[in-house]
C-alpha cells in the first residue's frame, strides 16, 4: 500500500482545501468568477499523456518496441504542484515502462526546494520502471543548489547523470543513456559525457535545454530528450507559441518531436509553471515513447528515389 505523501516542512493541504482557501480569500466562491477559475486550473492541472513513436538512430533490434516515459520541469513550488506530480507518477507507472527519464527543473526557487525536496523524493521513490530511471539537472536546479537534489534523487532510486553515461542491457544488446548537465548554467560538457561511448553505440541523450543539441551534433546522438520550454506556454492553432523563444534553435524545438540534422529531439512540455501560472492550448505532459529504429541514410535514399520517380 502506498504511503500518503506529506510535505516535510509544512502541511500539505489538499487541492480542494487550497482552492477553497484561495477562493475564499479572493472572494471567488461567488459566481460568476468561479467557473473561470476552474477553467484556468484545468489548463494548468489536467495532464496529457502524449504517445510518441520515437525514432532512434542505431537502435538495436533488441530495443525495438521498448516503452519509456519522460517527465520534465515539475517546478514544485506549491502543494498543488506536488499533487500534479503524484498523478503524473501514477500515470507513468500505468504505462509499465522499462525506462523513465527526468529532464530537470524539479523546483524553481531555493526555499521551495527546501520545503518540497523530501516529499518529491518520496513520490519519485514510487516510480516502477522495469530497468531503471535516469535524471539530469535543469537551470533552476543549479540556481536552487543541485547537490541536495541530486542526493535525494539518488536515494529515491534514480541514476543522476552529470556529464556521464550508463549502459542499459537487454539480452545481448546495450543502449547508452547519456546525461548532459545544464547548458544555461555553463555546466554542459558533452565531450566528457560521451567519453568512452563508441561511434557505433546507440545513445539516448538527456539534456534539459534543447539548444544543447547544437553542441553534441558532431557526437552522433541516437536521439535527444529535453524540456525547459514548457511547450511555449501559450500556443495558438496553426501558429504555435505566441512567445518568442530565447533559444537559438527557435520555435521549431519548443514542443514535441522535431528532426535536427540527422537525429530527432523530443521536447516535453513539462508539468509545472514558472512565474506566470498559465498554460493555453499547452497542457502539462507525460510522454510515453515506443522506441523504433531510424536510419537517416536509408530515409534520404528513399526520398531520393521518390524524387527521381517523380521526374
Ligand atoms: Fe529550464
Amino acid at each position: 500500500m502506498r504511503a500518503r505523501i506529506a510535505s516535510g516542512a509544512g502541511p500539505w493541504r489538499t487541492r480542494r482545501a487550497w482552492e477553497n482557501g484561495a477562493a475564499r480569500g479572493a472572494g471567488l466562491t461567488d459566481v460568476p468568477l468561479r467557473p473561470l477559475k476552474l477553467l484556468w486550473r484545468r489548463t494548468i492541472d489536467k495532464t496529457q499523456l502524449v504517445k510518441v513513436r520515437l525514432p532512434v538512430r542505431r537502435l538495436p533490434r533488441e530495443f525495438e518496441g521498448m516503452v519509456a516515459c519522460q517527465l520534465s520541469d515539475f517546478h514544485v513550488d506549491r502543494d498543488e504542484d506536488l499533487e500534479r506530480l503524484e498523478k503524473a507518477v501514477d500515470a507513468v507507472n500505468r504505462q509499465k515502462p522499462e525506462l523513465v527519464f527526468l529532464t530537470g527543473d524539479y523546483f524553481s526557487r531555493p526555499e521551495a526546494m527546501r520545503r518540497y525536496l523530501e516529499p518529491v523524493g518520496t513520490l519519485l521513490r514510487r516510480l516502477e520502471p522495469q530497468l531503471a530511471w535516469f535524471a539530469v539537472a535543469g537551470n533552476h536546479d543549479h540556481w536552487c543548489c543541485f547537490d541536495p537534489i541530486s542526493e535525494r534523487l539518488r536515494r529515491s532510486g534514480g541514476a543522476v547523470l552529470v556529464n556521464e553515461h550508463r549502459r542499459v542491457h537487454r539480452r545481448a544488446a546495450a543502449l547508452v543513456v547519456v546525461g548532459i548537465d545544464d547548458l544555461w548554467s555553463r555546466r554542459a560538457e558533452p565531450a566528457r559525457a560521451f567519453r568512452g561511448v563508441r561511434r557505433t553505440d546507440c545513445t539516448v541523450v538527456l539534456a534539459h535545454n534543447p539548444d544543447t543539441a547544437l553542441y553534441l551534433r558532431h557526437l552522433s546522438p541516437g536521439v535527444m530528450l529535453s524540456g525547459h520550454t514548457h511547450g511555449g506556454v501559450v500556443r495558438l492553432p496553426f501558429y504555435g507559441s505566441v512567445f518568442n523563444s530565447f533559444l537559438r534553435l527557435g520555435r521549431r524545438f519548443q514542443a514535441g518531436l522535431n528532426r535536427y540534422s540527422d537525429f530527432y529531439i523530443y521536447t516535453n512540455r513539462g508539468l509545472g509553471t514558472f512565474a506566470v501560472r498559465i498554460r493555453i492550448n499547452c497542457r502539462p505532459e507525460v510522454s510515453r515513447f515506443t522506441l523504433e529504429r531510424f536510419d537517416p541514410i536509408q530515409q534520404a535514399a528513399t526520398l531520393e528515389e521518390a524524387v527521381l520517380a517523380d521526374r
